[in-house]
């Protein structure tokens, strides 16, 4: 199976790092299948691209699509909380600029047996890295958790409104029926918590939220994001750019506040006053780019 991936934006992420005058190094803390990576190969022709994933399989399906480019594109399976452990491993001081598109990508969502998806049944697994740090599953943390524990969750990452009544349906399922095992079996119970003018009012998937809290939590993405944004402002050249897409509130609250801490400690310069979004063509075109925002930061010169 071929899986695709539309890189979400690539325009406007590339028209970021127009602006770098010595532009040799960028770091892609999120490869993912290779799509920025790759565009920003194709454009930038004296660039090298460092794409760090936590994901094995993300790593060895990109590193096979950029294999044209050869010692241009170095990949490293890593979190980017440790991007200064990364770029200087690797024997470099700084990386000229670093990209996020952060989320999981298509290969994830698609493959049922990773367990992000509400749509195909799988394990209830969602951890991006594949179980290498032997990080708590998403099944062990819907069987162990109390309900105010579970409903905490839904209501903090999903900002899901009946995180409670979802919650304490989860664990009257868990009762009756056993441990939920999968990703179908979540669905059902969270469709048996819900009152029908509840089911009715659900903008999209009823379990579409209760899956982004567990997914978020699974990953400790909100932890990475802060560290990994932490890392790239110490590893980035004077005059480099950090540019960060994000799709939903939490992690864009995270990344405004960080620029504006940069700012005010005279780091650099924010380059979008406002988050930019995707076109309406590139929102037809591709749905999945619909909640996406982007922001870019440009690191000091000193005089
Ligand atoms: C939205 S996809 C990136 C897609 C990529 N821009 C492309 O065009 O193909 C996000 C990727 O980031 C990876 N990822 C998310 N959080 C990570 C982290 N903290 N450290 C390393 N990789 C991470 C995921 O495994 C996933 O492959």
């Amino acid at each position: 199976m071929t899986i695709e991936h539309v890189p979400v934006m690539i325009d406007q992420v590339l028209e970021q790092f127009d602006s770098i005058d010595r532009f040799e190094l960028l770091l892609d803390g999120t490869l993912g299948l290779g799509g920025y990576s790759e565009a920003i190969l194709d454009r930038f022709q004296d660039v090298r691209v460092i794409g760090v994933d936590q994901d094995p399989y993300a790593i060895e399906i990109a590193s096979s699509r950029l294999a044209r480019f050869g010692d241009r594109f170095i990949p490293v399976m890593d979190n980017f909380s440790n991007i200064s452990g990364i770029v200087g491993g690797l024997g470099f001081d700084h990386v000229d600029g670093i990209v996020f598109d952060l989320g999981i990508s298509n290969m994830q969502i698609t493959v049922p047996e990773r367990g992000f998806s509400f749509r195909e049944n799988g394990p209830l697994d969602m951890r991006m890295d594949g179980g290498r740090q032997d990080g708590i599953s998403a099944g062990e943390m819907i069987n162990q958790l109390s309900a105010p524990e579970l409903s905490d969750i839904f209501r903090v990452y999903g900002e899901e409104r009946h995180s409670w009544m979802i919650a304490k349906g989860i664990v009257r399922f868990r009762e009756k029926f056993g441990p939920i095992l999968d990703t179908f079996s979540l669905v059902e119970a969270i469709r048996s918590s819900l009152p029908a003018p509840a089911m009715r009012k659900a903008k999209g998937h009823p379990a579409r939220k209760v899956f982004q809290a567990l997914r978020i939590v699974v990953n400790g993405e909100m932890e990475a994001l802060k560290e990994g944004l932490d890392g790239a402002i110490e590893v980035i050249s004077p005059g480099g750019v950090i540019v960060v897409v994000g799709y939903h509130s939490l992690e864009d609250r995270i990344v405004k506040w960080k620029f504006r801490e940069w700012k005010d400690e005279t780091e650099g310069t924010i380059m979008t006053r406002k988050a930019l979004l995707p076109s309406e063509e590139e929102v037809e075109r591709n749905p999945k780019s619909r909640s996406a925002k982007l922001r870019a930061f440009m690191a000091n010169i000193p005089m």
